[in-house]
């Protein structure tokens, strides 16, 4: 059975007291988590020869995760992650207008979303496991969007080596609401390498194509023959600079796939050659965007040595797609006081020899 503990992780500006929450299963792998945005600040997970090492990137330095505004470093982002263009939509014909802080957009629930919050911790128990539930109450009005939303994220780590990540929230008034999990991962274990090395697999036929501001454009692109395809394992170093107006726009893959199906299916396998770590992502999201770390600069300190350089991880964020409140055509993202809004990702880890 795993098991929780807790202790002291630092303090915040304001002297804040954070804490961080260890959970263990009975292979030995282990994530941590703190109540500092529910940001998931290291993740040890075993090679092919059963040797442990941190799989997401981190900060060195425990403050920089409360001061570098590096915001998305491993954390829960939301009330709407990813892109709103123009940060306005409407919600039956009354607009609204949300934080600009990307350009005239608006990316991440604003200046300070939820990745930037104190979230009350519960450490739940049975007989079976333990997890970890952090609720937030993001007020009427904050950053722009409308309706008290209380939010709960629910971390497990299971015995078969799967990080299970479910959220829920309720509303007393109309609102968006679109949650992802914003680690970067690097199954290397090593943090100053490149993550070109690993292969991705994605059951997506479809991507969406950006315009040259990282929002979609109308087009619904299938991915067969163009770089964007992942539907069989291919080395994310293969197509990833080639002369390609969407790669281009991108400095990378920086795009929503489409994903096939729907309710809790597999969206993907990353894999890591060397190690032999495999990483297979389950969701009941209907898409994934796929990040390369393209505007990581080196600016903060890994904790396994070295800087944080230019695609040193990747995000594979499983969420609804970018501008969802202004396309009729994209699946909803508006939830209304008499629903509840739930999501379920898990990332399961296995080694491949
Ligand atoms: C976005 C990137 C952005 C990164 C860090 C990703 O979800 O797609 O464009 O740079 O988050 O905020």
């Amino acid at each position: 059975m795993n098991k929780l503990i807790s202790e002291e992780f630092g303090k915040t500006a304001n002297g804040e007291p954070i804490n961080k929450y260890i959970l263990r299963n009975e292979n030995g792998m282990q994530v941590e988590i703190i109540n500092f945005g529910a940001i998931i600040t290291s993740l040890k997970v075993p090679d092919r020869d059963g040797k442990f090492d941190d799989v997401v990137l981190g900060f060195k330095n425990s403050e920089d995760y409360f001061n570098s505004n590096q915001y998305t470093y491993g954390a829960v982002v939301g009330r709407y992650a990813n892109r709103i263009a123009n940060a306005r939509f409407s919600i039956k014909c009354k607009e609204y207008q949300v934080t600009k802080n990307e350009g005239n957009n608006h990316i991440h629930g604003g200046k300070q979303g939820f990745s930037n919050k104190i979230w009350n911790a519960e450490i739940l128990e049975n007989s079976e496991s333990c997890s970890l539930a952090l609720h937030y109450l993001s007020e009427d009005g904050e950053e722009g969007y409308p309706g008290n939303l209380s939010v709960k994220v629910l971390y497990t780590l299971t015995d078969e080596n799967a990080l299970e990540i479910e959220y829920s929230a309720t509303t007393d008034q109309p609102t968006i609401i679109n949650l992802t999990q914003h680690s970067y991962f690097n199954l290397s274990g090593d943090h100053s390498q490149e993550i070109t090395d690993h292969q991705l697999q994605l059951n997506a036929d479809h991507y969406l194509p950006i315009d040259q501001h990282s929002i979609p454009t109308s087009e619904l692109s299938d991915v067969k023959e163009s770089p964007f395809d992942f539907s069989s394992m291919k080395e994310i170093g293969k197509d990833i600079n080639l002369d390609h107006k969407q790669l281009k726009l991108g400095k990378g893959y920086d795009h929503c796939w489409v994903l096939n199906g729907n309710g809790l299916r597999s969206a993907g396998n990353l894999f890591h050659q060397k190690t032999g770590r495999n990483m297979e992502i389950f969701t009941t999201e209907p898409g994934i965007q796929l990040y390369t770390g393209n505007f990581l600069d080196g600016k903060f300190e890994t904790k396994t040595g070295g800087k944080n350089n230019f695609r040193t991880g990747l995000c594979l964020e499983t969420q609804h797609f970018p501008d969802s409140p202004n396309r009729s055509s994209f699946p909803s993202t508006v939830l209304n006081p008499d629903e509840k809004y739930e999501s379920k990702t898990v990332y399961k880890f296995s080694v491949i020899y």
